[in-house]
């Protein structure tokens, strides 16, 4: 056995970030398939998480990426309140090379061997048109387009729970959710900072934009000319005066080069995995800023995709979006309770409904 296998078998059964269920590795050599399958928890109900189509380096790479990012769903899906555990699928290889019918048809046959123990949606390298590839083999594929029976695209409902949470985090902060008048900077403004925005200037909320794609920032400063377009992130979050700070770009944006640096009262914003790594969710809090954690926020794709499996409805899945609001504060109140971060309240209340989940 190499290092690198004994490495991953060490995460998955005896380290505390491991602890999953079960994790599959799957392949079809007729059609160049190779994908992961990880099942963190069945807890609260059938695993969900989407697919991820991503050319890693190493085999061992998709494997930690499959174990990590299903642990992450685990916790997302406990604290939008979903009777879902966490699960995440990664396909291994370049999508604009080896994505063909034959591979996601090869795919939806290894969710379907699950037999709804996963559920599998869209992610990065993934799109609605693949979706439908997959499920037309299986019962347990979200994602799909409305003419399919799915949802469409998710960005409309995860930008409006962004924003009810970023209303709860002005109520924390201010004592009044409303954005009315607050400097409100948006980096990246691609599917969902692009309705963030909408949202954030019918609020009557100053904004700021930044995006390094000229495309995006022509088609917001096309539909809001009020809004001000900055050169880049890093002018962004050294606004003078900058009231709010919504990430919705890449990863990592809390780091030691910017935090330090911001101006802002609060973060709050869609993009996934925003810490940098751990421990930089308190020197955020040692600067009185208010972190609105990224799991919980952008919560509402996940919303939707779930819904699909009843048959979608908009307006069911944005009454439960909504309630991002009252998630949000709840963490806040549980943060000043135990005197401790924000994210890490998080991860206690999600912790906790999971492991009472277990016992019922
Ligand atoms: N789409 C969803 O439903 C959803 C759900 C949950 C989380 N998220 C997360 O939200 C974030 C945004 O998702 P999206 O669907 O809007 O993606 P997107 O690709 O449509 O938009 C991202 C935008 O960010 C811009 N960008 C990239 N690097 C940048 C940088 N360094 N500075 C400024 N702008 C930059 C891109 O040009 C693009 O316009 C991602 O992190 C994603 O994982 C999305």
């Amino acid at each position: 056995m190499t290092d690198v296998t004994d490495g991953v078998l060490h995460t998955l059964f005896q380290s505390e970030q491991g602890g999953h269920e079960q994790v599959v590795l799957c392949q079809d050599r007729a059609s160049g398939l190779k994908a992961v399958i990880a099942i963190h928890s069945t807890a609260l109900g059938p695993a969900l998480g989407g697919t991820r189509f991503y050319p890693y380096a190493t085999e061992e790479e998709a494997v930690a990426d499959a174990l990590n990012l299903s642990r992450g769903m685990s916790y997302k899906n406990a604290m939008a309140g979903l009777d879902h555990g966490g699960g995440k699928a990664v396909i291994i290889g370049d999508p604009e090379q080896i994505k063909t019918e034959e591979l996601l048809l090869a795919y939806g046959r290894f969710v379907a061997s699950l037999g709804g123990r996963y559920v599998t949606a869209c992610d990065v390298g993934t799109y609605v048109a693949d979706m439908d590839v997959v499920a037309r083999e299986n019962r347990w594929t979200t994602g799909r387009s409305p003419e399919n029976g799915g949802a469409g695209d998710s960005s409309v409902l995860t930008a409006f729970g962004v924003f009810q949470g970023m209303r709860a985090s002005a109520q924390f902060a201010w004592g009044d959710p409303s954005l009315r008048g607050r400097k409100v900077g948006v980096a990246g403004v691609g599917k969902v900072g692009h309705y963030l925005v909408e949202h954030l200037v019918e609020d009557g909320a100053e904004v700021l934009v930044t995006d390094v794609r000229e495309e995006s920032v022509r088609r917001i400063t096309e539909k809001f000319p009020q809004v001000t377009v900055v050169a880049d992130t890093d002018t962004l979050i050294r606004t003078e005066g900058l009231d709010v700070y919504a990430p919705c770009a890449l990863g990592g944006a809390l780091n030691d080069d910017t935090v330090p640096v911001l101006t802002a009262k609060i973060v709050c914003g869609a993009a996934n995995n925003q810490l940098a790594h751990p421990g930089v969710e308190k020197d955020v809090a040692d600067r009185g800023i208010v972190y609105a954690p990224d799991y919980v926020v952008n919560a509402g794709g996940v919303i939707q995709v779930a819904d699909e499996l009843h048959g979608f409805d908009f307006e069911r899945c944005k009454a439960k979006a909504s309630k991002i609001f009252d998630t949000t504060l709840a963490i806040f109140a549980r943060a000043k309770t135990d005197g401790i971060p924000p994210a890490a309240a998080a991860d206690r209340i999600a912790e906790q409904r999971m492991a009472e989940a277990r016992r019922a």
